[in-house]
């Protein structure tokens, strides 16, 4: 097994990638703390996690809380007895427009794509410098790495996802703990389909979310979005010990989109 008794959580994993993340995790042998707002979808997977003889808990709140931020961390200590990793993967599309954009959807962009990061990062890394080889990961995008006409503010939000990462690494190495970013492309979660249902200026105005998707296709070198698994199967490496010398990495998964 891949992880066996390392003990860690992950951050929006009531589904998609989260999930995905959590549920492969356990089964190398991970004790996972499942983190989300979601209470029913924690439950769920808690349940399918501890159904396959695996160990988890369920930690349900909302990430743009600073408590909540800062008690994962200790909450996921005291069941397991310590922290080895944390994607913390949770995120916001925040407002699509420039012109007329919503400051408060900014601000819960701001909170669900640096805040919530910064502040569970800063709680964990004295737990991490107890242990080995500890890891975290956070989740940025391709609009982290190119510009996004359609959601320059995301962008600029997975920009900053990835100076965290990059300017982290480097900080902490001295303490033996790993700091990686994953960029996804487009991933088949409910996400995606809030980030194709934006208003936009070319020919799928009027379409409904999927008939955009379906159109969309094309667009993907690969001909098709990726599906979570894939996601968590990279996040699964950067966690683990296989990737002892990899740190302050950006990691495109998005089959060759941004190539
Ligand atoms: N889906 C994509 O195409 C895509 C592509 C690139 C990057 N991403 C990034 O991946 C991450 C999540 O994406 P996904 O597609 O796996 O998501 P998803 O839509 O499948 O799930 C998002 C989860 O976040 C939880 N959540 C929302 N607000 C919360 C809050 N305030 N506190 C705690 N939990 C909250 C939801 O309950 C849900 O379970 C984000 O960082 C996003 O920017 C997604």
């Amino acid at each position: 097994m891949r992880m066996e008794n390392r003990i860690g959580l992950v951050t929006a994993a009531a589904s998609g990638m989260g999930r995905a993340g959590a549920i492969r995790f356990a089964r190398e042998g991970a004790k996972v703390a499942v983190v989300d707002i979601d209470a029913d979808g924690v439950d769920a997977v808690v349940k399918q996690i501890t159904d396959a003889g695996g160990e988890a808990i369920g930690l349900t709140g909302d990430l743009t809380d600073d408590a909540f931020s800062k008690s994962i961390v200790h909450d996921t200590v005291a069941a397991f007895g310590g922290i080895d990793f944390a994607w913390l993967h949770a995120g916001h599309p925040g407002p699509a427009k420039v012109e007329g954009m919503d400051m408060a959807t900014w601000d819960i962009a701001v909170d669900l794509n640096l805040r919530t990061i910064a502040l569970t990062t800063a709680e964990a890394l004295p737990e991490m410098r107890k242990r080995d080889n500890a890891a975290l990961l956070y989740t940025a995008s391709i609009a982290g790495i190119k510009g996004s006409d359609r959601s320059p503010v995301y962008s600029a939000m997975k920009f900053g996802v990835v100076g965290w990462t990059r300017s982290l690494a480097q900080r902490v190495a001295k303490d033996g703990i790993r700091a990686n970013v994953i960029c996804p492309g487009g991933v088949d979660t409910p996400m995606l389909r809030t980030f194709v249902a934006r208003p936009d200026q070319d020919s799928t105005q009027g379409m409904d979310v999927e008939e955009v998707l379906a159109t969309r296709r094309a667009a993907y070198p690969l001909g098709r979005p990726s599906q979570p698994d894939e996601q968590a199967n990279a996040a699964l490496f950067l966690l683990s010990s296989e990737a002892s010398y990899v740190s302050g990495s950006v990691l495109a998964v998005d089959g060759a989109m941004t190539a």
